[in-house]
């Protein structure tokens, strides 16, 4: 049965390169239909192009932030449309097998895709780099789930992060009601209760018992877009003219 990867991802002059990068991870997976949903009117041509020359197996899907959301000041629940539109294609298109929400800026160890792949109803692994403790993690000590590491709990039934659990298809299938919610900070705990029946004990634990870190929450520097560089000024001080 094949692994469902949801990536939302959005315009920006980071856009390619972290997909490339995903992409190129995504490559070595065995199995994989990989779900891009951008946050967008339409879609970006160069992302189409890039989908087209990795073979992987793909839909390219849009699904825009709300205008409410987007109005707003603060934070955005970002790749909340995103990840509903690859919840909605799920459910009229797949029948088995397993899915994992990858943000389109985290850093994947193929092991990890092997890890998810067998999983029953939910389960759980580390993310490192997270939050200001460096790690969110589920915690077991002496084979005893004793609760969750997070450096933002914040009354939070499952403090984790969105590269840290898979769900099965066919357990997504059985909870017609699921939904992540528009409710930043919140997303992941709002999806996952929301997946009820589910409780903490009905976790399955990966990655040697949540000892092993897989996957990074790593975040790119953000970039000016090139259009905002003033070229006239940059024409006469930023560009050394070859002599002939
Ligand atoms: C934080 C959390 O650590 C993640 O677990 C959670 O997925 C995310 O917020 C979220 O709010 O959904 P952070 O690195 O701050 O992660 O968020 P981003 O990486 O900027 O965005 C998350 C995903 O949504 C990315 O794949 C990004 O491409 C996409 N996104 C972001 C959009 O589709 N639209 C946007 O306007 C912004
Ligand atoms: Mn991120």
């Amino acid at each position: 049965p094949p692994l469902y990867i949801i990536t939302p991802t959005y315009r920006r002059p980071e856009q390619v390169p972290e997909l490339t990068r995903l992409a190129q991870t995504l490559m070595h997976v065995p199995n994989l239909h990989w779900l891009v949903i951008e946050d967008a009117h339409n879609q970006t041509t160069q992302v189409t192009e890039l989908l087209q020359r990795t073979g992987i197996r793909f839909e390219h899907l849009i699904a825009p932030m709300p205008e409410s959301y987007k109005k707003k000041k603060g934070s955005k629940p970002r790749g909340v449309s995103n990840r509903n539109k690859g919840l909605q294609w799920l459910r009229a298109n797949a029948t088995d097998g397993v899915f994992y929400f990858a943000d389109d800026d985290n850093t994947y160890d193929i092991a990890l895709f092997s890890e998810m792949r067998f999983t029953r109803k939910v389960s759980m692994w580390p993310v490192g780099l997270c939050t200001k403790f460096g790690l969110s993690t589920p915690v077991i000590h002496n084979g005893t789930f004793l609760g969750f590491y997070d450096g933002w709990v914040a009354g939070r039934k499952f403090p984790v992060d969105m590269a840290g659990f898979a769900v099965s298809v066919q357990f997504l299938h059985e909870r017609p009601n699921a939904i992540m919610p528009y409710k930043p900070g919140f997303e992941e705990d709002g999806f996952l209760r929301s997946l009820s029946p589910f409780d903490p004990k009905d976790i399955e634990f990966k990655a040697e018992n949540c000892t092993k870190i897989l996957v990074w929450h790593t975040q790119t520097k953000k970039n000016e877009p090139a259009a905002k560089v003033d070229m006239a000024k940059y024409n006469n001080t930023n560009v050394v003219k070859l002599r002939s």
